[in-house]
């Protein structure tokens, strides 16, 4: 069984295109509710929900965090940047999972996987706090030998595998190519002792391929199942998904 990670980002950047001025984050005529978007999740079968309180705080804000840690009900996973002000509010908080993505103030949504290379004594500062704490690390990287090797040696346990460039060359001569790096990349993982999870960009139509990478343990999908409740409502969004997922 894949277990499916629900994003919930997009639903809070609907809800600041009209409400961004407003002090209050729920209730009113503030919507929609994104801690509610992930407890109908939760009820329609997603074994996690992830959320990500950027720097610039442009979607997510930290009154939903707080919310979601209190009523959810499956585990938390905290995307963050690796900076010393979130470090310190993922050790309060107490998420299940951090993922740590790099952050820039320019991109529309994570671009490129992190660079544990470059960034090696600040990544193994976060993976040691979490570690100490309790609090499991996922870093999310490409699928590039020297970071898969780099995060195993920095004890972090689990990766999550950028899939934005395979996804981005879905209708390209390069998707076969792709696909292979994020297999050797999987299979390189696992064999360093990493748990193996996926995402970004995973839709309803290419989830049919990325299931079949081996060792994968969760896909973490927002912008898809957000996009496709419009129309049909949560819980179906997330019930087919699930079921694609694992047929
Ligand atoms: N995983 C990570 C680390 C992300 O930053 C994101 C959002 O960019 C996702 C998964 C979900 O991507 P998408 O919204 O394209 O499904």
């Amino acid at each position: 069984m894949i277990l499916l990670g629900v994003n919930i980002d997009h639903c809070a950047t609907v809800r600041q295109a009209r409400y961004r001025s407003y002090a209050q984050t729920e209730g009113g005529p503030v919507e929609p509710d994104p801690v509610q978007f992930a407890l109908q999740a939760e009820a329609a079968g997603a074994d996690g929900i992830t959320l990500h309180l950027r720097e610039d705080r442009r979607h997510i804000q930290d009154h939903d965090v707080w919310r979601l840690r209190e009523i959810g009900r499956t585990p938390l996973n905290l995307e963050m940047a690796c900076t010393p002000a979130m470090i310190a509010f993922a050790l309060k908080l107490k998420p299940h999972t951090v993922c740590i993505v790099p952050e820039s103030r320019e991109e529309i949504s994570t671009e490129g996987g992190l660079d544990v290379v470059g960034n090696r004594d600040r990544v193994k500062a976060c993976v040691e706090a979490m570690n100490a704490a309790g609090i499991i690390t996922s870093l999310f990287i490409d699928p590039v030998p020297a970071q898969i090797e780099i995060s195993a040696r920095l004890g972090a346990p689990w990766i999550e595998l950028h899939t934005g460039a395979w996804a981005n060359a879905w209708h390209t001569p390069q998707r076969a190519a792709e696909f292979a790096r994020l297999r050797e990349g999987a299979l390189a993982a696992h064999d360093a002792g990493l748990v193996v999870n996926a995402g970004h960009g995973i839709n309803y139509a290419n989830v049919t391929e990325i299931r079949t990478l081996p060792h994968v343990h969760e896909l973490n999908i927002g912008h898809t199942i957000v996009s496709r409740a419009l129309f049909t409502g949560i819980v179906e969004a997330v019930q087919t998904m699930k079921s694609l997922m694992n047929p």
